[in-house]
């Protein structure tokens, strides 16, 4: 049985289907699972109660827990878990920066588990192409969105491939105590994304750049912390025209290439329509 946290994620949802299509045993966890809308193949457990029993092998995603995976870790040591595997980031990367607040939030957890004795896999992925996802609302508006930095590049990833990569740190043993970094295969910016969004709906989009300071504001009130919000513009800002690195780890763990965001947003189309 393997447990699942974060599992009606961008990411879990995938990855919960791809471990039911390759037979293994799943347990998704949601803090609702009455409106979780998992496949029927999948035990649905409460986040809160997390039950171990029988479980050999652990996602974590670290959206599902502030304070890191320190319980969850206890918990499935003492039942006698084998694995675990973290939804971890490339933030980690810039690991000798202290104010690299998302990468360091990253390391904390990464090391957490590596103390624990269990086997691990981390995962870390770039940017997702679904936080483009944020910017349906004002393109279904007027098809302007509105961000700091247009110039900033990232290799965008689908959130199906990041769910691929984890299905195989289950169902083989060669990814244990790897870090396996993963990107989209192009670097693109955020203008170049709005473009090509606008490509899939059939209408024109373009990225009107904001102040960082603008920027700044509207994320904050948002409900991101603000520190989180600077080191998110810092990385942005050292971003702008640096084509950003394409890494070969996808392609070795799964065989063929990533999809590209052409496909991820036709796939996600009708949500931008
Ligand atoms: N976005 C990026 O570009 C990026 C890049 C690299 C790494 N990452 C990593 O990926 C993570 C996000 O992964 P994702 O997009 O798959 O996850 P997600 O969709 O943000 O969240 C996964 C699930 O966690 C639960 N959840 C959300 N907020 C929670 C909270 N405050 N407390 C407890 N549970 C909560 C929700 O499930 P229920 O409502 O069903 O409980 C949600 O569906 C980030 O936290 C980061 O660690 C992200």
């Amino acid at each position: 049985m393997i447990l699942i946290t974060g599992a009606t994620g961008n990411v879990g949802r995938h990855l919960v289907a791809e471990l039911l299509t390759a037979g293994r045993k799943v347990r998704a966890l949601s803090r609702d699972p009455a409106t979780a809308g998992l496949p029927s193949g999948a035990e649905v457990a409460r986040a809160d109660e997390a039950p171990m029993d029988g479980v050999e092998a652990v996602f974590f995603n670290p959206a599902t827990s502030w304070n890191g995976p320190g319980e969850l870790l206890a918990k499935a040591k003492a039942h006698g878990v084998r694995r675990v595997v973290m939804l971890s980031s490339m933030s980690c990367l810039g690991e000798d920066d202290p104010a690299n607040l998302i990468g360091q939030h990253h390391l904390e957890a990464e090391r957490e588990i590596e103390a624990s004795g269990l086997e691990w896999t981390f995962l870390r992925p770039g940017a997702f192409a679904a936080n483009t996802l944020d910017w349906a609302g004002q393109i279904r508006e007027d098809g302007v969105v509105r961000g700091p930095y247009a110039r900033a590049h990232t290799t965008p990833m689908h959130e199906r491939d990041i769910a691929e990569a984890a299905a195989q740190a289950f169902l083989a043993d060669d990814l244990v105590g790897t870090k396996p970094v993963l990107s989209g295969p192009e670097s693109l910016t955020h203008a170049d994304q709005a473009r090509i969004i606008g490509e899939a709906i059939g209408r024109s989009v373009r990225y009107e750049e904001l102040s960082p300071e603008t920027a700044r504001e509207a994320m904050i009130g948002g409900g991101v912390p603000a520190p989180f919000v600077d080191a998110m513009l810092r990385m942005y800002a050292s971003a702008v025209d640096t084509p950003a690195e394409v890494y070969p780890e996808f392609e070795q763990i799964t065989g063929r290439r990533a999809r590209t965001f052409a496909e991820w947003a036709a796939d996600h189309a009708p949500t931008f329509s």
